[in-house]
């Protein structure tokens, strides 16, 4: 993975927006996750009237691709609307840690893109004894 890997990741994160399902927030994100086996797989956020039952693009995007027997991922890709910083939420950071610390991990930021990892994000993971 490079830069320009990272930046294709995150130009799949922005279209996968489009499908984004955010009619309360009006905050569309989109999430794109490369398997190891080449495939990226994208989620978005989908929303709904009871609030709290609202699902993060991020965990979406790792639901889905384990739903088709993809568990082993070397990046994700986050992005929510143009120019504002959008790094996953706690929740996401815990999902996406179940499956690699190490896994890379770019967002969108107000002028440009931070990549970094998912044990960085989430230092203290919670693991079971
Ligand atoms: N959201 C995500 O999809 N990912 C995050 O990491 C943070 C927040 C969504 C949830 C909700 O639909 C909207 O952004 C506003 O919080």
């Amino acid at each position: 993975m490079n830069s320009a890997d990272d930046a294709r990741l995150l130009a799949a994160a922005r279209a996968a927006r489009a499908n984004a399902y955010a009619p309360y927030s009006k905050f569309s994100v989109g999430a794109a996750l490369l398997c190891e086996d080449g495939t990226v797989v994208t989620g978005v956020n989908v929303e709904n009237a009871s609030y709290g039952m609202t699902m993060c693009a991020e965990r979406t995007a790792v639901f889905t691709a384990v739903a088709s027997g993809k568990t082993r991922f070397a990046a994700i890709a986050v992005a929510g609307p143009p120019g504002v910083t959008t790094p996953p939420c706690g929740a996401c950071r815990q999902v996406l840690a179940e499956f690699g610390r190490d896994l890379r991990l770019s967002y969108a930021t107000a002028d440009g893109t931070v990549t970094t990892t998912v044990g960085d994000l989430l230092p203290a993971t919670f693991v079971l004894p």
